[in-house]
C-alpha cells in the first residue's frame, strides 16, 4: 500500500486507476484553464502567521453548517458522474462523509439515484439541482429528494449553460463510456475500475434517465445542459425553486457581491462563493479573491461558504480566516474516491482535518471559529489587483 500523506498522493493514484475520460472530466477547467489554475495558486500566495507559546491543547475543528454539527466545516460538493470515477461512487462518498461527520451533497448528474444513495447511507444528505426549464421535472425531483429525507437543497446558480472543457470534447465524454478503440486501449490498463463497473448496474445518470425524456443523447452531460437548462433564468425562477423545496437552501456559484445581495434577499440560508472549480467562466477571479467582498456584503445575513481550489486543510484555514463559515471540496475527495474508493474518501477527509488542525495550532488558534485575518499574511494589493 502506498503511504498517503496529501491530496496530491491521492490525485496521482486517481489518475493511474481511472479511465482518462473521467479523470480528465474532474481535473479540468474551461477554455485556457486560467481560473482553474488560479483557484489553487491564489491560495498558495496567501501565507500564514506563526505564533508560539500559545496553549494549543483542547483544540477542535468542530463547527456547524446550516446549524448542523460537523466535525470540520467541510462539506462534500456535488460532483457530476461521481459513480464513473469508481463503481457506486456516490454511495461510497456518502457513506464516508456520514461516518466522518461532514455533509455529503448528491448531484442531479449522479450515477446512483437519490433513492439508492438514501437506501445505502445512514445520514441524511443534501441534494443539488440545476436550474432547468422543465418545472414538472424540477417538482418531481424535489419531491423525490424530500421523500428520501434530504436535509437541504443546493441550487447551482452558475450553470445556465455549460462552460467548454476542451478535454471532454476530445475524449468524447459519456456515461457509460462508448467503447471506441482509444477507450478500450485506456481501459486495458484500468482493470480494477472495469471489474468493479461490471459488478454494478449503476452506470447511467440515475436521477434523470427514465425520469425525463426528449434529450438527443441521454449519456452526454453536454446534451442535457444544452437542451434542458434554463438560459432565461432569473431571481424569480430561483425563488420558485426555493419555494418548491420549502426547506433549507444553499445557493452555489455566487461570485459577485451584487449577486450575493440578491441571494440573501431571496432568503438563501447559505451561499457558496464559487466559480464552479474554474469550469464555467474562464477568466473569472478565484473564489478566495472574491470572498472578502462578499462576506462584507452579506456575511451578517446568510452563511457564506467557499469552494473552488481547496486541496488541503491549510486552504480550508485560509478561507475560514477570511470570513467563510465553511467550505465545499470537490476534486479533493474525488481524487480519494478514484484512488481507493470509500477508504480513499475517508483518507482525503483525514488528511484535510489533520492539516487544518496542525496549521491552526501553529497559528496559535484552538477553534476554527476563532480563525481570523490576523492569522494570514496576504500580498499587498491581493484583493484589489483588478478593478
Ligand atoms: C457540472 O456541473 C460540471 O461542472 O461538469
Amino acid at each position: 500500500m502506498p503511504v498517503i500523506t496529501s491530496i496530491a498522493d491521492l490525485k496521482a493514484l486517481h489518475r493511474k486507476r481511472t479511465p482518462k475520460m473521467f479523470y480528465d472530466y474532474a481535473e479540468s477547467g474551461s477554455y485556457t484553464e486560467q481560473t482553474f489554475r488560479e483557484n489553487t495558486t491564489d491560495f498558495a500566495d496567501i501565507r500564514l502567521n506563526q505564533r508560539v507559546a500559545v496553549d494549543m491543547t483542547g483544540r477542535t475543528t468542530a463547527s456547524t453548517m446550516l446549524g448542523q454539527p460537523v466535525t470540520m466545516p467541510v462539506a462534500l460538493a456535488p460532483v457530476g458522474l461521481t459513480g464513473m470515477q469508481r463503481a457506486d461512487g456516490e454511495i461510497k462518498a456518502a457513506r464516508a462523509a456520514a461516518k466522518f461527520g461532514v455533509p455529503y451533497t448528491l448531484s442531479t448528474m449522479s450515477i446512483c439515484s437519490i433513492e439508492d444513495v438514501a437506501a445505502h447511507s445512514d445520514a441524511p444528505f443534501w441534494f443539488q439541482i440545476y436550474t432547468l426549464t422543465d418545472d414538472d421535472f424540477n417538482a418531481r425531483t424535489i419531491a423525490r429528494a424530500k421523500a428520501a429525507g434530504c436535509s437541504a437543497l443546493v441550487i447551482t446558480v452558475d450553470l445556465q449553460l455549460l462552460g467548454q472543457r476542451h478535454k471532454d470534447l476530445k475524449n468524447g465524454l459519456t456515461a457509460p463510456p462508448k467503447f471506441t478503440l482509444p477507450v478500450l486501449l485506456d481501459l486495458a490498463t484500468k482493470w480494477r475500475w472495469g471489474i468493479e463497473m461490471l459488478g454494478t448496474k449503476r452506470r447511467f445518470f440515475g436521477n434523470i434517465v427514465g425520469h425525463v425524456s426528449g434529450v438527443s443523447d441521454p449519456s452526454r452531460l453536454s446534451s442535457w445542459t444544452a437542451e434542458k437548462f434554463d438560459q432565461a433564468l432569473n431571481w424569480d425562477r430561483i425563488r420558485r425553486l426555493m419555494d418548491m423545496w420549502g426547506g433549507k437552501v444553499i445557493l452555489k456559484g455566487v461570485l459577485h457581491p451584487a449577486d450575493a445581495e440578491a441571494a440573501a434577499a431571496a432568503g438563501a440560508d447559505a451561499i457558496v462563493v464559487s466559480n464552479h472549480g474554474g469550469r464555467q467562466l474562464d477568466g473569472a477571479l478565484s473564489s478566495i479573491r472574491m470572498l472578502p467582498s462578499i462576506v462584507s456584503a452579506v456575511g451578517e445575513r446568510t452563511e457564506v461558504w467557499l469552494d473552488s481550489g481547496i486541496r488541503s486543510g491549510q486552504d480550508v484555514l485560509k478561507a475560514l480566516a477570511l470570513g467563510a463559515k465553511g467550505v465545499m471540496i470537490g476534486r479533493a475527495y474525488i481524487h480519494g474516491l478514484g484512488a481507493m474508493g470509500e477508504a480513499g474518501v475517508t483518507t482525503a477527509l483525514e488528511v484535510i482535518r489533520k492539516e487544518l488542525d496542525t496549521t491552526m495550532a501553529l497559528c496559535g488558534e484552538r477553534r476554527v471559529q476563532d480563525l481570523n485575518r490576523a492569522n494570514l499574511l496576504i500580498p499587498n494589493g491581493f484583493f484589489d489587483t483588478y478593478s
